[in-house]
């Protein structure tokens, strides 16, 4: 018998506040028509000064398993993707299973930024169909509101950030018809560190000296993200396309048998530019970033959960997802939902 890893349950939770462009207008030098035309983004929530990300994560999680179905007992691994985590060591998946009460259970942070939740797919899909595991938690939980750089200098990564997180029960499933069962058909990850400078964060860390932070850097903004955005923009059409076509590839299909395209959600621009070189119809690209801005490892399940909210994500659907981020990462999926 031939297995396979299904999405059996999917949730996601974004904080109630919603900051819109407008109020940040009212704090950066910027506009809503900058943001809109640039990026595409309307809105994004922000959590309140007391919300940790596995207080979000916690939230998707329980929303996952409840539409999964399955008793949390049941759950015998969390992933848990993140860059935004609740402190710097342990890691948020075990600050998380404390909250969910899923003891003794194995935990894995992964710190693949944007492409955070395609990695965690693949890490899923793995150690389900080598017998180990049975019934996965993946959750990618992003608090970026308390990391912001809200001067000036911060003003072109500032607007691009949202707080969110998305969840999903990956399980183990005996496969009677590959070809027509739900299950993840293929992953591929790619990364380049020689471009890892390009979109990072400088400091804190053991590479910065002595004392890893100094006021200097604090005056310098060292802590807060730092982007070549331009060069981002570049890289992302390109390895996005790259590997959906390398994917499709691997899993004998053609761009065309694709019935929806979750991708990543740093900005519309580079979503509707894939779609264009790929000649995929701008119809079958399902976005959110107008309301969430770009949550990172949370932008996948978070936009597989409204898509199936919307009815636009249907049981036995095939489903292409791509993203791009730091690292620089980038990585692809096909699954039949
Ligand atoms: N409001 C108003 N003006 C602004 C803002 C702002 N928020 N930010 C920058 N500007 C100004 C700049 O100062 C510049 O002004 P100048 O022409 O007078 O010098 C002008 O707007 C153009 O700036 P650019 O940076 O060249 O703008 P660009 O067209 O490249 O758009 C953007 C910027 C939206 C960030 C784009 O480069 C982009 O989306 N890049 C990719 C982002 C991305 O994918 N990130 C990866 C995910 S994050 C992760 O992995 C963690």
């Amino acid at each position: 018998m031939k297995y396979g890893s299904e999405i059996i349950g999917v949730g996601s939770f974004v904080p109630p506040k919603v900051f819109t462009n407008f109020d940040l207008e009212k704090i950066l030098d910027t506009t809503d028509e900058w943001i809109q035309q640039r990026t595409g983004i309307v809105e994004r929530h922000w959590v309140d000064p007391e919300t940790s990300n596995s207080d979000l994560g916690l939230e998707a999680s329980l929303r996952a398993i409840s539409n999964a179905g399955i008793d949390k007992k049941d759950i015998d691994m969390i992933i848990y993707a993140t860059l935004t985590p609740d402190h710097e060591f342990p890691g948020t998946g075990c600050f998380l299973q404390a909250k969910l009460d899923v003891p003794e259970i194995a935990v894995l942070d992964i710190r693949q930024q944007c492409t955070g939740f395609i990695y965690a797919l693949s890490i899923a899909d793995k150690f389900i169909l080598s017998g180990s595991h049975k019934n996965i938690l993946i959750v990618g939980s992003e608090v970026h509101s308390k990391g912001l750089d809200l001067t000036p200098n911060g003003r072109n990564v500032s607007v691009l950030f949202g707080d969110g997180a998305g969840a999903v029960i990956v399980s183990r499933k005996e496969l009677a018809d590959p070809k027509k069962d739900s299950h993840v058909i293929a992953t591929q990850l790619f990364a380049d560190g020689a471009f890892a400078k390009e979109l990072w964060i400088p400091a804190p860390g053991a590479a910065c000296g002595k004392e890893q932070i100094n006021h200097q850097m604090l005056e310098e903004g060292l802590q807060y993200p730092h982007m070549n955005g331009k060069t981002v923009f570049v890289h992302a059409t390109k390895r996005m396309a790259e590997c959906l076509v390398s994917v499709c590839k691997e899993a004998n299909l053609n761009l065309a048998d694709i019935d929806l395209f979750l991708f990543h959600q740093a900005n519309l621009r580079i979503n509707s530019k894939v779609a264009e070189m790929l000649s995929i119809p701008e119809g079958k690209v399902f976005n959110t970033i107008q309301n969430y801005g770009n949550t990172t490892a949370a932008t996948i399940p978070l936009g597989m959960d409204d898509a199936i909210k919307a009815g636009v994500l249907k049981k036995g659907m095939l489903v292409a997802s791509a993203a791009f981020g730091s690292g620089f990462t980038w990585g692809s999926t096909i699954f039949r939902y």
